[in-house]
């Protein structure tokens, strides 16, 4: 964890198309709609946020966009990934197929750290031997309250929802929030936008997003009543 006054969440599932983009982007769109400053840090090379923000309108709230993954060779990685000054939010999208042990350094600094899933066996297999990784690998403990998993694309009521409730349950890492399978998010995401900002959007949608923001607000406070320290104290 950091102790400046930003505040960083990445979002992590080595399994593709599990929605850490929709994640990263809908949650960069609701600071910004808060008037915090954001920036989004994009370290997919498929650069799929990166495009997000180049397709944001002019009238929505600003984000500031790092594509990491462009990091020249030449460049040291504190200069290349600084934030604009004043920036009090960082939301980092990652790779799939990430590699734990090479993003160590990033999810050491991270405030809170989302794990999307799908409810499909298959997803739930995979994000078993995920979570296993980035806390042995990332070493990151559980008691640190910073790690939660989101289920994404729920239809609930489905058989492989209460599997992946059941799990983590046992795993003993907080399962937040379910996300609703909806177009919306697709609309959203073309526009450049998030859900947050779009009309005539569901309201069951956004709330589904409160206990989310919740639980980041409470990482948020726990961080700012900790001691901050300076490189001059
Ligand atoms: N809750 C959702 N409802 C409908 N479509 C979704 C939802 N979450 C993600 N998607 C769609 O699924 C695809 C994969 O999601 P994405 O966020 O790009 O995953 P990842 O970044 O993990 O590869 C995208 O086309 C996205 O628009
Ligand atoms: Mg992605």
């Amino acid at each position: 964890m950091t102790t400046d006054s930003i505040f960083r969440v990445a979002i992590v599932n080595s399994k593709g198309g599990s929605g850490k983009t929709t994640l990263a982007t809908n949650l960069a769109s609701y600071y910004s709609s808060q008037q915090l400053k954001t920036v989004l840090i994009d370290y997919d090379s498929q650069g799929s946020s990166s495009f997000w923000v180049s397709r944001r309108p002019e009238s929505c709230p600003d984000i500031q966009i790092i594509s990491a993954y462009k990091q020249p060779t030449n460049v040291t990685r504190n200069w290349f990934l600084r934030p604009e000054r004043a920036t009090q939010r960082a939301v980092i999208d990652s790779p799939s197929g990430l590699d734990v042990a090479q993003f160590k350094q990033t999810l050491l600094e991270s405030d809170a750290i989302l794990i999307p899933v799908l409810p499909s066996s298959i997803d739930i297999h995979a994000v078993a031997h995920f979570i296993a990784d980035i806390l042995l690998q990332g070493k990151i403990r559980r008691d640190e309250g910073r790690v939660a998993v989101i289920a994404n694309r729920v239809r609930k009521n489905t058989l492989v929802y209460h599997r992946l409730e059941q799990f983590l349950n046992s795993l003993g890492i907080p399962f937040i929030a379910s996300l609703r399978d909806t177009q919306q998010y697709i609309k959203a995401s073309e526009v450049g936008k998030g859900i947050f900002e779009m009309p005539r959007v569901d309201a069951k949608d956004v709330d589904s997003w409160q206990p989310l923001l919740n639980w980041l607000d409470q990482c948020e406070k726990n961080k700012s009543s900790k001691p901050q320290f300076s490189i001059n104290s």
